[in-house]
């Protein structure tokens, strides 16, 4: 969310994050750490089987514009906690394609099913987005934590996170050849 923010350099009170009324907490903790308004957080409904409407997602997008509001980032989940209801992510990777939306897709909770042949089909439309997050620490029973997180472009992440003071400077992280996102080096 800081890179989808620090992209756009626009004035971080008008800045709009969407999701759906089933997403899970941490993208509204993710909003709050970005500093976007509590207001701007905007929820949007499900339907019969709790996945997010991509025509309320669209109008509520529209009415924003209409007020002078910057749409920025959707997150769309892919197994939501309670049901796991996977969000249309074709739709939804046409609208924020549309508007320049950043699109994030939170695939925590059932994206280690893709693992499986026969469920790689909950990832249709993935490609439309710009970052991605699966934690094998559910499903793959490895250690608590272990998320792993995917960016369509790492330069966006880095370039918003990179702080190079001289202390953490070395021939490793000023190699060009090693990318430690520990530290979020300049490479
Ligand atoms: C859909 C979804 N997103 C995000 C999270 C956050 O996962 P964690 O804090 O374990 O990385 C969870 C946890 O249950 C989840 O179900």
């Amino acid at each position: 969310m800081i890179a989808a923010r620090e992209q756009l350099k626009a004035d971080i009170n008008q800045l709009v994050v969407y999701t759906s009324t089933q997403a899970h907490s941490s993208i509204e903790k993710a909003a709050r750490v970005a500093g976007i308004k509590p207001e701007n957080f905007h929820l949007i409904e499900v339907d019969a089987d709790y996945r997010m409407c991509p025509e309320l997602l669209q109008q509520q997008i529209v009415r924003d514009i209409q007020s002078g509001l910057i749409p920025f980032y959707i997150a769309a989940t892919v197994g939501t906690t309670s049901s796991h209801a996977i969000d249309p992510l074709t739709e939804i990777g046409a609208i924020a394609q549309v508007h320049n939306i950043w699109l994030h897709v939170d695939g925590a909770m059932s994206g280690t099913a893709a693992i499986c042949p026969e469920y790689q089909w909950i990832h249709q439309g993935l490609e439309l987005a710009d970052s991605y997050c699966f934690n094998p620490h559910k499903w793959m029973l490895t250690n608590f934590d272990c998320t792993c997180f995917y960016v369509k472009d790492r330069a966006k992440l880095i370039h918003a996170l990179s702080i190079m003071p001289e202390f953490l400077k070395n021939q490793a992280s000023t190699s060009g050849k090693v990318i430690n996102k520990a530290i979020y080096s300049t490479q």
